[in-house]
């Protein structure tokens, strides 16, 4: 064995952090390679969190059962995030059947795409599409698709994007106020909340987080520019001073919340999805909706109640499913997701 040449390039190291056990979330190196550490995960998932840099799809046999997929089925993954649901959904297709993925996030798709791709779901059974899920129409005009059998829709964020703090999605880590799932477009929620009126905010935060504090929290926080999350965690303390911990909590997160959804202008794509849907399937097809707070759900509960009156849907979920206690205490994010589903008459 010949000693190592010290003029020759070295691999590059990994950044190193003081303790036993990583805290940070570019830290989990073990997590973000799954792959390669499987143990690691497993014991992650096991102690009820979800590993860095992945998301675990919710409620994963009751969305594809209510889907109804048989092999050969064509549809939508409007949701794609990180592609468990619609790896999920192409197993149960094989053959001739066909995933559109669609996606906002253009930092996550291509390692969704690429984990697929290595899955072997080829180019003629799955295509990605870096687009607004409420262009589904144009979609499938543009490809000539009359009508897809499936159309599945799982709201929100990705744990990706919730955990890594650069991105700014959680009050938990300090990072940049961004908050946008597609960072090259729109206003971040620094640039959001630094011009936003009064009356505005205390409507986003009304009808975006059933927040009861509202007037009083838009009148603290509207036009001001907030150096990063922390900064804004702390000015939502500071305006509930002397109240109790717990609700200042739960303030901050529906505050979190509420400038998200108007970042993303979630609620204007959720309702052009669901006016554009029932035109998008074909008779007999079926759509399957996950939501995580009662924006949402209200929005697809009355759009699936009006589509049954008017006779576009035949049948539509009398009750929300919700996850088991097994998969709550797994996985803490499951305990607020509804499932609803609609049939195209
Ligand atoms: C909860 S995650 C989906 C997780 C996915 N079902 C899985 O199993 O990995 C929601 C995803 O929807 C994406 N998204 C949110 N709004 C969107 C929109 N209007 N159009 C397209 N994608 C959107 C987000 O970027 C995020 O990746």
């Amino acid at each position: 064995m010949s000693d190592p040449d010290p003029s020759a390039a070295r691999p590059p190291r990994r950044p190193r952090y003081g303790g036993s056990n990583p805290r940070r979330f570019e830290q989990k190196y073990k997590e973000h390679d799954g792959g390669r550490y499987p143990e690691t995960v497993a014991k992650v998932i096991a102690s009820g969190k979800t590993p860095a840099g992945t998301h675990l799809p919710i409620m994963m046999e009751e969305c594809l059962a209510a889907l109804g997929l048989r092999e050969g089925s064509i549809g939508v993954d409007a949701t794609l995030g990180y592609g468990g649901h619609a790896a999920g959904i192409l197993k149960r297709i094989t053959g001739s059947g066909k995933l559109l993925g669609m996606d906002l996030d253009p930092l996550e798709m291509p390692k969704t795409l690429a984990r697929l791709r290595a899955l072997g779901f080829g180019e003629n059974t799955f295509e990605a599409l870096r687009c607004n899920y409420a262009g589904l129409a144009k979609v499938l005009a543009e490809r000539a698709i009359d009508g897809v059998d499936f159309v599945f829709a799982d709201l929100g964020c990705s744990s990706m994007q919730l955990d890594d703090p650069a991105r700014g999605f959680s009050f938990k880590f300090a990072g940049p106020l961004d908050m946008r799932m597609n960072p090259n477009r729109g206003l971040s929620a620094a640039d959001w909340l630094a011009k936003v009126t009064t009356a505005k905010l205390e409507t986003a935060l009304h009808e975006h987080a059933d927040e009861p504090q509202a007037a009083e929290l838009a009148l603290a926080l509207a036009g001001r520019r907030f150096a990063n999350t922390m900064a804004l965690t702390t000015a939502v303390r500071t305006c509930l001073s002397g109240r109790a911990e717990e609700g200042v909590e739960l303030t901050i997160r529906r505050v979190f919340q509420a400038v998200r959804i108007a970042v993303n202008e979630e609620f204007t794509a959720l309702d052009g999805l669901l006016r554009v849907l029932p035109d998008c399937l074909k008779p007999g097809g079926r759509t399957v909706f996950l939501t995580f707070h009662s924006g949402e759900d209200r929005r697809v509960k009355k759009a699936f109640q009006a589509g049954w009156r008017d006779g576009v849907y035949s049948s539509i979920s009398e009750e929300v499913v919700t996850a088991s206690p097994q998969e709550r205490h797994l996985n803490s994010r499951s305990s607020s997701a509804k499932l609803r589903w609609a049939i195209k008459a």
